[in-house]
């Protein structure tokens, strides 16, 4: 599959405008400033396709970048504590929405900050996802940032901080910054394009 040729689609954000699913997706999720939108930077290798910011809560609508047939979904953050209630309500049911609306979903990508353990929200996100039996695997962002040593005692924590999760899930290192881990990513989003062939 060709990962050159994204183009942006279109940005939804309230629940009532989300289009039906008319392609296979595939949804990146995770807090907010997790590096969600760099990650798709990455993937289709462009700069700027997904805005990003150091400013949490960048991404406040449900984004669609197409790629060829497939749809790239990205979803707006979560956990961000500076925004209103009416706002939190909002988010929530758009994500509702977003879920509950027989999304042809092929992959969800959560994204996790690899230098802390996955948050509340991270890890009801992921429980979701598992019970729900929609495949993902974890992205652990911004591994640049950490030493080996810090890397290695993440590594070995995430088995029991993620016990409680039921099918077996892959969780690949990424950064942004280096590209350590996108062609795992790719590979594990083509794998899953292929078991709906
Ligand atoms: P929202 O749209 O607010 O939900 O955020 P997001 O998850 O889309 O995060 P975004 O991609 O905008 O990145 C947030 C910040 O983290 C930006 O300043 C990025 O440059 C930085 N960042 C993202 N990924 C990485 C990474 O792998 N390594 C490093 N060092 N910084 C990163
Ligand atoms: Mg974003």
């Amino acid at each position: 599959m060709r990962f050159d040729n994204a183009e942006f689609e279109a940005a939804f954000g309230t629940a009532a405008q989300l289009p039906e699913s008319s392609f296979l997706e595939i949804a990146f999720s995770g807090r907010s400033n997790v590096g969600k939108s760099s990650l798709i930077n990455k993937l289709v290798n462009r700069k700027a396709l997904a805005r990003t910011s150091s400013t949490p809560g960048k991404t406040v609508t449900v984004n669609f970048y197409r790629l060829g047939d497939i749809r790239l979904a990205d979803l707006p953050g979560y956990g961000y504590a500076r925004v209103s209630q009416s706002e939190k309500a909002r988010w929530a049911k758009l994500m509702e929405r977003y879920f509950e609306s027989d999304r042809n979903l092929a992959l969800v990508i959560q994204l996790v900050d690899m230098r802390h353990p996955p948050t509340k929200d991270d890890i009801q996100m992921l429980d979701f996802l598992d019970k729900k039996e929609i495949p993902f695997l974890i992205a652990l962002t911004k591994c640049d940032k950490l030493k080996k040593t810090e890397r290695a005692r993440r590594l070995a924590a995430l088995p029991e901080e993620l016990g409680f999760l039921q099918a077996p899930y892959r969780a690949i290192p990424f950064s942004s910054v280096t590209g350590e881990g996108a062609a795992e990513i790719k590979a594990e989003i083509e794998k899953s394009l292929e078991r709906h062939e």
